[in-house]
């Protein structure tokens, strides 16, 4: 029972749609028209400028974060990855926002930030370096994705941690399908201040 409550927490906590909130708070923009259309963080940067889109970034790393924290100190008696896996199905279909949300690559890395900050550092420095030679925000998150799948397959990990990263994974390879038709016919967005 405890572990439902605890999903369910996780569940809420990632269908709080940062991009919107703050877009149409703050700067009287629904995002969903504007960019990609993504309720993410890029998108939030592209939209709202660097301001409104760290705190968007800010807020869904937290809400990943928070998911896996709370399961973790609220006796859960399975692995809070597991939990905090709901978390990002809430960010990618939230209840607050019809279902439609983001990508999950700030949830999830506000996860793993909290599971293990040096494969958070490790993954965010890979991060940097793609994006410095590529400048497309999804190619970099897709590669990050993967790297860190290697990682834990390959390093001290165990299987919990392998199979719910690899699910991280997948989820957000998925919801990246329309990146990597934009990238195959070259019109995939480019960050301008690399
Ligand atoms: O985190 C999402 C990012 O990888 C792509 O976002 O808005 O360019 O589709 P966007």
């Amino acid at each position: 029972m405890r572990n439902l409550i605890l999903m369910i927490i996780a569940y809420l906590l990632g269908s709080f749609p940062s991009a919107l909130v703050i877009g149409k708070t703050f700067y009287n923009k629904d995002i969903r028209n504007y960019g990609s259309g993504n309720l993410g963080s890029t998108n939030a940067f592209r939209v709202l400028g660097k301001k409104g889109g760290a705190i968007v970034f800010i807020l869904d790393i937290l809400k990943g974060g928070l998911a896996f924290l709370i399961a973790k100190y609220a006796g859960a008696t399975i692995s809070p990855l597991i939990i905090a896996v709901f978390a990002l199905i809430g960010h990618i279909y939230p209840i607050f926002a019809n279902f439609k949300g983001g990508k999950a690559v700030a949830t999830s890395a506000g996860i793993i930030l909290f599971y293990s900050p040096l494969l958070f550092i490790t993954l965010f420095i890979i991060f940097v370096i793609t994006l410095k030679i590529w400048k497309m925000v999804s190619l970099s998150s897709t590669i990050i994705s993967i790297a860190a799948v290697f990682i834990v397959w390959l390093g001290n990990y165990d299987l919990t941690a392998r199979i719910m990263l690899t699910i991280f994974a997948v989820f957000i390879i998925i919801k990246h399908i329309p990146n990597y038709k934009r990238i195959l016919n070259g019109t995939e967005n480019k960050v301008s201040f690399l």
